[in-house]
């Protein structure tokens, strides 16, 4: 497969470099949470980590221009619009493993995070009738979901399918990608203060105490599963398997 052939750019001894995405407007709740976890699990394998918060930066989704599918254009493979997302895609292309938080607001990522995804993944998509990317190195993409909703409610809500989707086109594109989520999140700082007499707040404090912490927990592994996963690639890269 010409993922598994795509060479290997990550030099001797460099280091590690995971990012995380924010896409809830919340810097401190529960996606933005899970995220610090998977940072902290990259940190405990030795690499250096940034946390880039979506809503803090001024930004569009693809305004479909083109500029990254055109023949022999200076931008071909890459995005052209020029906001505050274009430092962010650059750092991007010299990361070695990206996570992507998101809330999912009506059924799916946030407006932040989907547009974001369109600026970050379809200039490396091809129109080709082979599938093929632009994105030259193998890295694994993270998805953590985070939403109201329980697991139960999945398939009603079509959640399965936005997962599925999202990490099989993140596979095409850069080499590897994977999903968690946490389920039945709480809200709100106070439920008393809300007209949501749907749930029950004395539940909702439970599962927070009892199942967040095993979810962040999954976070940190996969953090620290990304960055192993990168220094076993090197090493097979330099020792010429691929
Ligand atoms: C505008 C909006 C839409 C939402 N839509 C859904 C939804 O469709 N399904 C769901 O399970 N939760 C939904 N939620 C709840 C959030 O996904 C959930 O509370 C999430 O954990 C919030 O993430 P945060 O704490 O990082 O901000 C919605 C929340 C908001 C504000």
């Amino acid at each position: 497969m010409d993922i598994i052939l795509r060479s290997l750019r990550l030099e001797r001894g460099k280091t590690i470099k995971v990012i995380a995405i924010n896409g809830s407007p919340r810097k401190k709740w529960n996606t933005a949470t899970l995220l610090e976890k998977a940072l902290e699990g990259a940190v405990s394998e030795g690499a250096e980590t940034e946390m880039i918060h979506l809503y803090n930066l001024n930004f569009k989704g693809c305004i479909s221009c083109f500029a990254c599918k055109l023949k022999d254009g200076k931008s071909y493979g890459k995005c052209a619009m020029k906001d505050e997302l274009t430092p962010v895609l650059e750092k991007l292309r010299d990361t070695d493993a990206v996570i992507l938080g998101s809330p999912i607001y009506l059924g799916n990522c946030t407006g932040e995070m989907r547009s974001f995804m369109e600026r970050y993944i379809f200039p490396y998509l091809v129109y080709s009738a082979k599938p093929q990317t632009l994105f030259p190195k193998n890295i694994p993409i993270g998805y953590i979901y985070t939403m109201n909703i329980k697991e139960d409610l999945f398939e009603a809500f079509g959640l399965r399918k936005v997962i599925e989707l999202n990490e099989g086109l993140a596979t095409r594109i850069f080499g590897y990608s994977e999903s968690m989520y946490s389920t039945d999140t709480y809200q709100f700082d106070d439920y008393s203060k809300y007209v949501a007499d749907k749930y029950d707040p004395a539940e909702k404090a439970k599962k927070r105490e009892e199942v967040f912490p095993q979810d962040c927990e999954k976070a940190f592994e996969m953090g620290a599963r990304f960055v192993k996963r990168q220094k076993a690639l090197e090493v097979q890269n330099q020792s010429g398997k691929i």
